[in-house]
């Protein structure tokens, strides 16, 4: 399924955040991107934000860059989920999944809010829906690494076929974003790297985001939108959102395709 099947919204954060924010609609995404190696406001007085337990982690960094990695990428979810929910920052506790998916601890009133969060060197994303489970997933593109070998690890028989013979300099974007759409999907499910990442493929083109097929259960790939995320340039940006509703689940018959609505 396609990445048109929602609608979505790319906005840079601010961290002097200070309105409240309209929740996302029905059918709508909405994805925040900040610059962590850029922020002029002081760290220290935006780690006070932080839970004790997320300023404890983020004090076992040994690079600072690293430190600030974290600490912006946290204080800006906590920002923003604050700011949608009508929550002090300290009011918001996290829950997590078997491996390890932050999900919002309820107080019973809130809206459903969904969300993850993604962050790589000089940049941080959070992704925020409001039923479905969603993933989003942000590298820096980089060549200076073993490409073929990775792939040869991480990606699945097709995922390389696409990837071979591409010219060099497109060969690492069309990488990464192979990379971003699997962890986005494995995010989404909240599996994390327990998910096989041979039993899933994705497609790598510029073009054309997608979860092409799932096995062993085919009609999961039918459950799934993915969508590159436009992001500043040198940095690539998947998400993967699952589609509203209950498609069945596979019994050897053809998938239908959900013609699906949105305000
Ligand atoms: C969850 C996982 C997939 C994310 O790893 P990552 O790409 O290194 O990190 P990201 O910045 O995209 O995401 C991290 C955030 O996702 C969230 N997260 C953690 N576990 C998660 C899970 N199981 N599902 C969804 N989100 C998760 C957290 O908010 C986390 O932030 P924090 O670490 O600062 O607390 C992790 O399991 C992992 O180990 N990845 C290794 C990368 C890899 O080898 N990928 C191969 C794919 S082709």
């Amino acid at each position: 399924m396609s990445g048109r099947d929602f609608q979505l919204k790319v906005e840079r954060f601010d961290f002097s955040i200070k309105s409240l924010l309209a929740l996302p609609g029905k059918g709508e995404v909405h994805v925040w991107h900040a610059a962590t190696d850029q922020c002029t406001i002081d760290i220290e007085r935006l780690t006070s934000i932080l839970s004790p337990g997320e300023k404890l982690r983020a004090a076992r960094f040994r690079f600072r860059s690293h430190r600030s990695q974290f600490i912006l990428s946290h204080v800006m979810l906590r920002l923003l989920i604050a700011r949608y929910l009508e929550l002090e920052t300290d009011q918001i506790s996290f829950t997590y999944g078997a491996n390890g998916k932050p999900g919002f601890a309820r107080g019973g009133a809130e809206p459903e809010l969904q969300f993850n969060l993604s962050h790589t060197e000089g940049l941080a994303v959070c992704a925020f829906a409001p039923h479905q489970r969603i993933g989003i997933d942000v590298e820096k593109v980089r060549s200076d690494f073993a490409m073929e070998e990775i792939a040869e690890r991480f990606f699945s028989e097709a995922e390389r076929q696409a990837l071979c013979g591409l010219p060099t300099e497109e060969s690492y974007y069309a990488f990464f974003r192979c990379w971003t759409r699997k962890e986005a999907y494995i995010k989404a499910i909240g599996d994390g790297l327990s998910h096989p990442l041979d039993q899933f493929d994705v497609s790598i083109a510029a073009d054309s985001a997608a979860l092409i097929s799932t096995r062993p259960d085919a009609l999961e790939a039918s459950r799934w939108s993915i969508q590159a995320v436009p992001v500043p340039a040198g940095y690539v940006a998947a998400l993967a959102i699952e589609t509203p509703g209950d498609i069945p689940r596979s019994n050897g018959t053809l998938p239908m395709r959900r013609e699906l609505t949105f305000s």
